[in-house]
C-alpha cells in the first residue's frame, strides 16, 4: 500500500483496544491521497471526532475536502465543530437531498435527527458540491451518487421518518450515497449506513465504475438483517471474486459481522474500530 491512498476509520462505535481514542455511535473515515485528504462524515459529536483527529495527529485545518453519506446525525454531528476549525469555503460533497428535515420516532412525537446546519450556515462556510450523479472529489476518490436502483433489501429502519404534507412518511434515504476509492488494483468501497442497501450500493458502484470491487469498509446497516438476507449477503461478497477485504463496523451490527467472517473468513472480514488504518 506504500504509494496508494491511506484510508483511516476515525470514528466509530468501537475504539482500537488501549487507544486513547473515544468512540461513540457514530461513523467518520479520513482518505489521504497524493493529491489531500478528504474526510467523510463527522461522527455524532465534535468533541469525539476532534478528540480523535487531534489523538490521529490529523489537523482539521489541513483538510482538502468533506463529504457527507446521508443527513442522520451520528454522521453529521461533528459538523459545526468542525467548520469552526476546517479552511474556509471547504469543499462539501453530498446528495441534493441531505437538507431534507429527519426524524426518528422516540416516544410520543418524532424527533428530529437530520443536519445540524441549516443550508444558508453551509453556505456561507462550505463549497458546496451537491449532485444525485457521482462526484470526484479528488483525483481517484469519487462520490457513488444516489444509489436509485434498489432491487435488494434497503437498510431501513421502521423508525425512521420524514414529513410529507401534514403527515409522516418512511425516510426514502434518497440522500444516501457512499464514496469510491481507487486503490492499485480497483475499487474500495466506504460507507457511510448503506441505507440505500448494501448490495444495491455494490451494483451501483459495479455498473457506474466498471472496475472491480477489491474493499468495503463502513456502515452497512444489516443489524436488523433476516437471517435469509445475511446469507443472501455473504454468498454474494463471497461470488464477488476480486473482493479482499470487509471492513464492518458502526451500524453493521453484530450478528451480521460473525456471519460474513463465517461465510468470507477472518483473512477478508476485519473488525473496524475507531483507529483502524485500513489495507487492501
Ligand atoms: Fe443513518
Ligand atoms: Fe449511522
Amino acid at each position: 500500500m506504500s504509494d496508494g491512498p491511506k484510508l483511516t476509520c476515525i470514528v466509530d462505535n468501537a475504539v482500537q483496544s488501549s487507544s486513547r481514542l473515544w468512540g461513540e455511535h457514530g461513523l467518520a473515515f479520513l482518505i489521504e491521497t497524493k493529491s489531500g485528504q478528504v474526510l467523510f462524515d463527522t461522527g455524532q459529536s465534535g468533541a469525539v471526532l476532534l478528540h480523535n483527529l487531534a489523538v490521529l495527529g490529523i489537523d482539521p485545518a489541513a483538510i482538502d475536502a468533506l463529504a457527507i453519506s446521508h443527513a442522520h446525525y451520528d454522521h453529521t454531528g461533528g459538523l459545526p465543530a468542525l467548520l469552526e476549525r476546517a479552511r474556509p469555503g471547504l469543499p462539501f460533497y453530498a446528495h441534493p437531498d441531505l437538507f431534507r428535515e429527519r426524524f426518528a420516532r422516540r416516544g410520543e412525537r418524532p424527533e428530529f435527527i437530520g443536519l445540524p446546519l441549516a443550508r444558508e450556515a453551509l453556505e456561507a462556510q462550505t463549497a458546496l458540491h451537491l449532485s444525485a450523479e457521482p462526484q470526484q472529489i479528488l483525483p481517484g476518490v469519487w462520490t457513488t451518487g444516489e444509489v436509485a436502483s434498489r432491487r435488494e433489501p434497503e437498510g431501513r429502519s421502521v423508525h425512521h421518518l420524514v414529513r410529507e404534507g401534514m403527515g409522516w412518511v418512511p425516510d426514502p434515504y434518497q440522500d444516501d450515497m457512499s464514496l469510491v476509492v481507487e486503490v492499485g488494483s480497483g475499487l474500495f468501497l466506504l460507507c457511510g449506513c448503506c441505507h440505500a442497501g448494501l448490495l444495491n450500493t455494490l451494483s451501483r458502484v459495479q455498473r457506474v465504475f466498471e472496475r472491480p470491487i477489491v474493499a468495503i469498509a463502513g456502515g452497512t446497516h444489516l443489524a436488523s438483517a433476516s437471517t435469509d438476507h445475511l446469507q443472501h449477503v455473504s454468498q454474494t461478497l463471497l461470488e464477488t471474486a476480486s473482493l479482499r477485504r470487509v471492513y464492518p463496523n458502526h451500524c453493521s451490527g453484530e450478528v451480521a459481522f460473525h456471519a460474513l467472517l463465517l461465510a468470507l473468513g477472518s483473512d477478508i472480514v476485519r473488525p473496524c474500530p475507531a483507529g483502524t488504518g485500513l489495507d487492501f
